[in-house]
């Protein structure tokens, strides 16, 4: 076990040493061996400005590995991205749709510019959390956008093709551009990830970035794959940058070699995925096992959940109430670490849930 070193990392610095932190969506494990040895031959060449448009040879991989189409833009990150879809595509004061609970940055993504969260919740059904298509199609004839999250944070959800296909159809009938955040695209478990972009190409931008599978985030990079209207009209409101070298060698590296580190992580991941489970379960915690991502949503009887358990089991977990309105009662724990530290958390979160 080979923690990262505290002070380098946001994770493990931001609490006291007797927090185990299980937040912030950075995984425990080391950076594959040839992402490394990829950063450290790049760091060895030119470290000036690249092409503007970065590097042509990765956008071709991307748009391969991921089965999309269309023009890609280059990006210092993700959630700049969803930043920059709300600039391009809304005027302050309209409202912007997103599925909650949702990864904090959708919501400040949409309020911090001015504009209105049309929040759409999850069905909570005995199978798991579902989308309201329903209460989707109520809400669309108020937007132009949709800020889509798949596989979804914080629930983890890998949404069927079903699924995809009739929020297609909403989008369609409702003239609705829909920005597709599938940066956890890599991360499942039982069944491959769609693409929203298959069944929506015409309206779909995608997001993606290497930062989540391949434990990257502080190498900060992501692209936009899509229809060259969108994707223009997404550049014009990207800040003025151009793409790190550094992270767009690792991408690369990732995308060619970076299988088998993946695959090994992954069946990591399956076993906590399902020790989480096992544990909630007994707990008596409510809880859908995710389909993809390393995270966990689980709802508990306590209210500000997150604080209590900070409190009284030393364990840091991010606060439901960051995704959305009336999600106090649930916590997101990050189990993408060592065996051992997930224990000793579920060991000390029991404890505190006695105290309940
Ligand atoms: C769904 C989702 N989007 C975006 C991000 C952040 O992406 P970036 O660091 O590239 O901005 C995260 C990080 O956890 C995430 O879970």
């Amino acid at each position: 076990m080979v923690l990262p070193p505290r002070k380098d990392s946001l994770k493990w610095s931001a609490y006291p040493e007797d927090v185990l932190p299980l937040w912030v969506a950075d995984m425990d494990f080391p950076v594959a061996e040839p992402i490394r040895k990829a950063i450290r031959e790049r760091a060895e060449g030119f470290l000036g400005y690249p092409p503007r448009e970065g590097d042509p040879e990765l956008k071709d991989l991307l748009r391969e590995k991921a089965g999309l189409e269309g023009e890609v833009a280059f990006m210092p990150g993700v959630v700049v991205g969803l930043y920059a879809a709300v600039a391009a595509f809304t005027a302050p004061g309209q409202g912007v749709l997103t599925q909650v609970p949702i990864y904090p940055p959708f919501l400040a993504a949409i309020r911090e510019q001015k504009r209105t969260v049309l929040a759409n919740p999850l069905r909570e059904t005995e199978g798991g959390y579902r989308l309201d298509l329903e209460g989707l199609e109520r809400l669309a004839y108020a937007t132009r956008l949709l800020l889509f999250c798949h596989p979804h944070n914080p629930t983890g959800r890998v949404f069927t093709e079903e699924e995809l296909a009739a929020l297609a159809a909403i989008a369609r009938k409702h003239d609705l551009i829909v920005v597709s955040d599938e940066l956890h695209a890599p991360l499942t478990y039982h069944r491959a990830h769609t693409p929203l972009a298959r069944l929506l190409p015409e309206r779909t931008l995608t997001l993606l970035g290497p930062g989540k599978a391949y434990n990257l985030a502080g190498l900060p990079l992501g692209a936009a794959v899509g229809p060259k209207p969108l994707v223009e009209a997404l550049r014009r409101h990207l800040p003025h940058t151009f793409p790190n070298v550094l992270a767009m060698a690792a991408w690369k590296a990732a995308l060619e070699e970076g299988e088998g580190w993946l695959r090994e992580t992954l069946e990591r991941l399956k076993a906590n995925r399902e020790r989480v489970a096992a544990w909630a379960k007994a707990a008596g915690l409510g809880h859908f096992p995710p389909e993809g991502t390393y995270l966990a949503w689980l709802k508990t009887p306590i209210p500000k959940a997150a604080a209590f358990f900070l409190k009284e089991a030393r364990v840091a977990l991010n606060p439901g109430e960051n995704f959305g309105e009336g999600y106090d009662r649930y916590v997101r724990l990050n189990f993408a670490t060592y065996p051992e530290v997930l224990e000793e958390a579920l060991r000390r979160l029991s404890e505190a849930l006695k105290k309940a």
